[in-house]
């Protein structure tokens, strides 16, 4: 007999906020309620009847992972504190629900990639999800969703945008790396799908549907939204925008996720072009008092 308790690890993020709106029993525990990389404070935090474990909380600066000054921190939230939580479910027998990316693979496979695909990450936050989703998968009871190009409350792609926009800039904007919007609400609907459908445990590509796009593609409809020309966005190539950036992580070019798994479990993403008109309407007026920052 499993216990009751839902629990929302890294609950300030974008896709923590979610899994709490979401899952509105959960206990939310943000950076600051637990740090998921003391491993004394997860072994000595009280799980008792938890059932469910749900993990957002992760280092997600890709950039800056590459520092090695970071390098430290980034495995003890990506990987150590993973194994630590696989820990924690096996105890219990709760199910753990992890998040991954997929920067795990190179870019290189033509098409939509599957889950089982051998994974062959570029950057060291890449390796760190790799390496996460492997702990994660330690434990029985467990969905690791992969997923990618994450909107939802917070600082993401499409805000960046909004605001370059309402202050006329007119940034370059990758036009080579192709793949789809997730919004946050999406991704933890799939969770209570997996959830209460008692789909068998694994790993579970979760994305929107809908025709692949580029990141340029995206820009331009938020400039439009904006009320400002789609001509305003630069498009460049991958190689271009790092330019002068040696520092940058390497992205994969082919983000482009096969949902077939994820169909198949009877769960229908939603298109993510109508949904971030959705959330295009959302967000505060351009020259509002709230800024969109
Ligand atoms: N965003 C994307 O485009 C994207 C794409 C693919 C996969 N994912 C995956 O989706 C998951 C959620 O990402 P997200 O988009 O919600 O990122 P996010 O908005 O950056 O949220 C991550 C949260 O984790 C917290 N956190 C970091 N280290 C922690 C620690 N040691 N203990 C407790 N909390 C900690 C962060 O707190 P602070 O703010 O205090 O650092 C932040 O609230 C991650 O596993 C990420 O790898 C995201």
């Amino acid at each position: 007999m499993t216990g009751t308790r839902v629990v929302v690890l890294g609950a300030g993020g974008q896709v923590g906020r979610a899994l709490t709106r979401r899952f509105p029993g959960a206990e939310a525990l943000d950076r600051a309620t637990l740090d998921v990389s003391d491993a004394h404070a997860v072994r000595h935090h009280d799980w008792s009847g938890v059932g469910l474990l749900l993990n957002a909380a992760a280092y997600t600066q890709v950039d800056a992972a590459q520092d090695p000054a970071n390098l430290a921190a980034v495995r003890a939230a990506n990987v150590d504190a993973v194994r630590n939580l696989a820990e924690v479910a096996g105890r219990a027998g709760a199910t753990l629900v992890h998040f991954s990316t997929e920067y795990v693979f190179d870019g290189t496979h033509p098409g939509p990639m599957p889950e089982d695909l051998p994974t062959s990450p570029l950057s060291v936050y890449a390796r760190s999800k790799a390496d996460g989703d492997r702990a994660a998968s330690a434990v029985d009871r467990h969905y690791v969703l992969r997923t990618s190009w994450v909107v939802g409350e917070g600082q993401n792609f499409v805000r960046t945008m909004a605001s370059l926009a309402d202050r006329r800039v007119q940034p370059a904007v990758v036009a080579d790396q192709v793949g789809r919007l997730t919004f946050a609400d999406d991704l933890a609907a799939a969770v209570a799908h997996l959830v209460d459908t008692g789909a068998p445990y694994g790993t579970y590509n979760v994305t929107c549907d809908g025709p692949p796009s580029t990141w340029a593609d995206v820009a331009e409809i938020v400039f439009a939204s904006r009320g400002r020309p789609r001509s305003a966005v630069r498009r460049v190539s991958t190689a271009e925008y790092f330019v002068g950036r040696p520092d940058a992580a390497p992205r994969p070019l082919n983000s482009l996720l096969d949902l077939g798994k994820l169909t198949a479990s009877g769960f229908r993403p939603r298109d993510w072009e109508p949904t971030l008109h959705d959330y295009l309407g959302t967000l505060p007026p351009p020259g509002s008092s709230g800024h969109c920052r």
